[in-house]
């Protein structure tokens, strides 16, 4: 099959369009003919070699987590799943394995069936930022009805699905966001967007229940003045200092909390039932072909995007 390959960590050079064999499932596994990927900034962290000490094999490997496509073949072990069956998913960029290529194996259990109202494009966007913002607001968030939720970095990956799915919780939402971005954050339903280049939330009157730094640029010490007396700040950025003060805060009223995205089956049904009720869209601001996917990282590093990028293999 055709994949995209690193030998080595670098710069966007390292990307390698190559043959390679193709996987060959477990039992408990189905083969995907991945029609559609989308890029994270983890693909290219791991390809500067960010977390090489982490990796579970050894080069070539190749890069991505999200995929949708079509099942080709079904492990032994595997019941729920036929071929042809549509589906979206992903994977541990950590295991060396991913989706930049035409076939993934993988274990029924990263899988969903497609929502039935979207194409492979926009369903191969949802998995890890979709996955991201459900369970930093859900799950460590703990949002409920009528709570006040600020989200830092509202118009990217995972930024776009936070506010719809803070929005589906009930929450009131505060977006922050670059300058052209204002309208795209109101329209994905937050009720207030702020420009980050006018305004420092950090210095805000309101007090948030829970705030979520989907970019990793701003710190709980910060964000302190702004939380509610129990109030929850969330970053994707599970750095040794945000580990440090989620151990520390536990201790304390206020919280600060990270975590390491870990894909649970249940979780994406739960994202395939939003979007299917129309409480979940993902917006693809850009679409490139296999052979682009210098490009497309390239997009991905430039830190200023709106929604998602996503790859289609031809
Ligand atoms: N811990 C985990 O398991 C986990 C999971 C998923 C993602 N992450 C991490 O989360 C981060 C975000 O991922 P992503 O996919 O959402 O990235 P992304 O799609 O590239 O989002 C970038 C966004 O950052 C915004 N931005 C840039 N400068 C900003 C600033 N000063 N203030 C507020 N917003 C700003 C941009 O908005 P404007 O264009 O409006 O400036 C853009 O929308 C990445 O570092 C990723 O590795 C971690």
């Amino acid at each position: 099959m055709k994949a995209i390959v690193i030998r080595q960590y670098g710069a966007r050079e390292v990307l390698e369009p190559t043959e390679v064999p193709d996987p060959e499932p477990d039992e408990d596994e189905l083969l995907v003919r991945i029609h559609a990927f989308a890029i994270n900034p983890i693909d290219w962290k791991i390809r500067k070699g960010v977390a090489r000490w982490f990796m579970r094999k050894k080069f070539p490997i190749i890069l991505g987590q999200d995929f949708s496509g079509e099942v080709v073949s079904v492990g032994s072990k595997v019941g729920d799943y036929e071929i042809g069956d549509r589906v979206f998913g992903a994977v541990s960029a950590l295991r060396g394995e991913g989706s930049y290529a035409e076939y993934i194996a993988v274990p029924a259990k990263n899988v969903a069936t497609l929502p039935a109202n979207m194409s492979f494009e926009e369903a191969a966007a949802i998995p890890t930022a979709g996955l991201s913002a459900l369970i930093a607001l859900r799950d460590l968030g703990r949002l409920q009805t009528g709570m006040d939720v600020l989200i830092n970095g509202a118009a990217g990956g995972v930024g776009h699905y936070a506010v719809q799915i803070a929005k589906f919780f009930g929450a009131y939402v505060t977006a922050i966001c670059g300058p052209d971005n204002q309208d795209f954050v109101t329209d994905l339903g937050a009720d207030e967007a702020w420009d980050y280049k006018q305004v420092d939330y950090t210095k805000k009157p309101d007090r948030y229940n829970v705030i979520f730094d989907t970019i990793g640029n701003r710190t709980f010490r910060e964000s302190i003045p702004v939380l509610q007396p129990k109030g929850i700040f969330i970053s994707t950025m599970p750095s040794p200092y945000q580990y440090l003060q989620m151990f520390l805060t536990r201790f304390t009223p206020k919280k600060s909390k990270t975590f390491l995205l870990h894909v649970e089956e249940d979780d994406l049904w739960e994202l395939k039932k939003m979007a299917e009720a129309d409480q979940l869209r993902s917006h693809v601001e850009h679409l490139f072909p296999f052979e682009q996917i210098a490009e497309a990282q390239a997009l991905s590093e430039s830190a200023h995007l709106r929604g998602k990028i996503v790859v289609q293999i031809g």
